[in-house]
């Protein structure tokens, strides 16, 4: 499956303003939202809609409704805190279902701490929300997790991607879209995006 990277002018303003190293951590957090919602917008443009007949103020006529089951928004504690509120803002009947990672900063291995999936996951679309693909390890282990609990239909959306991350997802899940709003360049030795935005997960709590 591709990577889209969502070249979209409003996003492509909104991230040159999240790289400055003096945004403060409220005009953070709310681009985060802000690119979030339109990142939501662009990935759920395929959703399936159904007829159904309702009555409108010159009588009776079809419209379009989405079909199916809600749509799960997966973020991945803590940072992907800082976009669900964006995705919510266009699909607020979406259940949320938290997965806790955190990577350790030494090996770059991801540890799940949290695990609290919304009911019939086979019959819902997860959407996995992280600022930051950077290894990979923290998207794949929330694949494994998700599709251990039966999801089939999974997109994610991060802020920045790594090369090195999008490779590792799509070599081990590559029936899993992703949605980014920019590819970066590569990982330092530390494992951090470059030119990145640096700890997206102090970013977005003010804990630096
Ligand atoms: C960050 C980020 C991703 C992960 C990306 O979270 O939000 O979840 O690192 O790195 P990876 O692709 O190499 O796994 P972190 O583990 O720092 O936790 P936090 O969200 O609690 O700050
Ligand atoms: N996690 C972050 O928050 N930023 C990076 O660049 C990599 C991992």
């Amino acid at each position: 499956m591709p990577i889209h990277e969502i070249r979209h002018p409003l996003i492509r303003h909104k991230l040159g303003l999240m790289r400055r190293a003096d945004l403060s951590t409220k005009n953070f957090r709310e681009m985060a939202q802000e690119v979030a919602a339109l990142l939501t917008y662009e990935a759920m443009k395929d959703l399936p809609l159904e007829p159904v007949r309702i009555e409108g103020w010159a009588g009776s006529l079809d419209v379009e409704k989405l079909a199916g089951k809600k749509v799960t928004v997966v973020p991945i504690l803590r940072a992907g805190i800082g976009m669900l509120d964006g995705v919510l803002s266009l699909i607020p009947g979406a259940r949320v279902s938290a997965v806790g990672i955190a990577r350790n900063e030494e090996t770059l291995e991801a540890h799940t701490y949290l695990e609290r999936l919304a009911g019939q996951m086979d019959q819902r679309m997860a959407l996995i929300v992280d600022p930051m693909l950077a290894t990979g390890g923290s998207m794949v282990a929330t694949i494994d997790l998700l599709k251990k609990a039966g999801s089939r239909s999974i997109r994610a959306l991060v802020l920045v991607a790594a090369p090195e991350g999008i490779r590792r997802v799509q070599a081990r899940h590559p029936d899993v879209e992703i949605y980014t709003a920019s590819i970066d360049s590569h990982l330092n030795e530390d494992g951090y995006i470059i030119p990145g935005l640096g700890d997206a997960g102090d970013r977005i709590f003010g804990t630096r």
